[in-house]
């Protein structure tokens, strides 16, 4: 019988997005005539933007014609794609790329869970807690850690707790770590860094050779203009930072699926004899043997975003995803909740009531609201006792719950 890889084995047994599915199955079931309301993952529900789905329809009609068609794309995306993204994403921001900086994908979640096997499998690693389970548990396969505690924490990871008291931000720790995921504005307390604090963090890198793998999947969910929007906006930053980006949370992409990493040139790891390594060569080696490229309709569509049309239709959704977050937040603070977020961050996040934890308040809400949020638990052993609610959701259904969720 073949081996298995035994790292498998140390994770929780399910991956918490699909568990939550599970349970809501189950009561399902059991509960035929509820009419539940989900505001777990945050998976969005409007239709993709007319731009987008316009310049799709155009670029398969292409490859239905001869003198038209395409087979395989470059692996690191198309030019057309790749220029846009700078042009649009990153020079408004006073941040120079360039293109073939940019290694487009089909998604921020494959490319935040692939970017570790770049490094050594002893590379000391530091998340933030809570956080998007995904940085720890392709750690845990890859086998950087130990078992975990009854918290849910791993042995020989650095957690970065994240508090009311430090605004749901963590600061640089005192030990020196080799990678530290970042997340901002973070899923799931949608707090977002400022100026100052992630200069700390760059500062942080350069001192201790780390690098700082920085996601900003809900960037376009930040509306405070001050508030740095990609890390390469801190100055030296090109020399430790490595990005992460999607088109799912803004363009309605999670069917879709596209994103992209940005990796400077500057930035490098160290070869066993401590010789400086390009990661950009390395991630380009790894990325052309792994990947084929996302697919060219879905890279057209991707582009249209950048359209004038396009950025209205995007816009429009975020503002109506962000209006959701208000009344999310503004109903449950009046019914007495601690709600934070939902100002940057398409996320509200919840002390649960009575000292209630993660998944008693699941069951709770479930059960008594029918409304599905997510345990914060389920992001890190610092979310114990917090729940977020996504605001992804059509405007009725979003005041409905909240107004069961009052009535409790
Ligand atoms: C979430 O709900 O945290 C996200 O939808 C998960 C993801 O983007 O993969």
């Amino acid at each position: 019988m073949a081996r298995i890889n035994d790292h498998y084995l140390k994770l929780a047994a399910g991956y918490l997005f699909p568990e939550i599915g599970r349970r809501v199955a189950r009561f399902q079931e059991s509960h035929p005539q509820a009419k539940v309301i989900r505001l777990g993952i945050g998976d969005v529900v409007l239709p993709l933007p007319e731009s987008i789905r316009a310049a799709m329809h155009r670029a398969i009609d292409e490859l239905g014609r001869e003198e038209t068609f395409r087979g395989y794309g470059p692996e690191q995306g198309y030019d057309f794609l790749r220029k846009a993204i700078v042009e649009h994403e990153f020079e408004p921001r006073g941040v120079e790329l360039s293109s073939d900086e940019i290694f487009v994908s089909d998604g921020s979640k494959c490319d935040s869970g692939n970017i570790q096997e770049i490094f050594d499998v002893h590379a000391r690693i530091a998340v933030p807690d809570p956080v998007y389970p995904v940085y720890v548990d392709t750690n845990v396969m890859a086998g950087r850690t130990g078992p975990a505690d009854s918290a849910g924490r791993y042995e020989g990871i650095t957690y970065l707790p994240c508090t009311q008291s430090n605004g749901f931000k963590p600061s640089p720790p005192d030990e020196s770590v080799d990678l530290v995921y970042l997340c901002s504005p973070n899923n799931p307390t949608g707090a977002v860094f400022s100026q100052a604090e992630l200069t700390q963090w760059v500062a942080y890198a350069r001192q201790h050779g780390s690098i700082l793998l920085f996601d900003a999947a809900y960037v376009d969910y930040i509306q405070d203009d001050s508030l740095p929007h990609s890390i390469y906006e801190i100055e030296g930053a090109r020399e430790c930072a490595i990005e992460f980006r999607s088109f799912s949370k803004s363009a309605g992409f999670t069917g879709v699926r596209c994103g992209y990493i940005v990796i400077p040139k500057e930035v490098c790891g160290r070869n066993a004899a401590g010789e400086p390594v390009e990661l950009h060569r390395l991630w380009a080696r790894r990325h052309t043997t792994k990947f084929n490229g996302a697919s060219y309709p879905v890279q057209v569509g991707a582009a249209a975003a950048f359209s004038d049309a396009g950025r209205a239709e995007v816009r429009e959704r975020v503002v109506y995803y962000l209006e959701n977050a208000r009344i999310i937040r503004e109903g449950l603070t009046e019914a007495g909740f601690n709600a934070f977020a939902g100002t940057n961050a398409p996320y509200i996040w919840l002390e649960t009531p009575n000292g209630q934890k993660s998944w008693e308040f699941f069951d709770h809400l479930l059960e008594n609201a029918h409304v599905v949020g997510t345990p914060g638990s389920g992001f890190g052993a610092c979310g114990e006792g917090y729940f977020r609610l996504s605001a992804f959701g059509k405007r009725d259904r979003i005041e409905e719950a909240v107004e069961r969720i009052r009535k409790l």
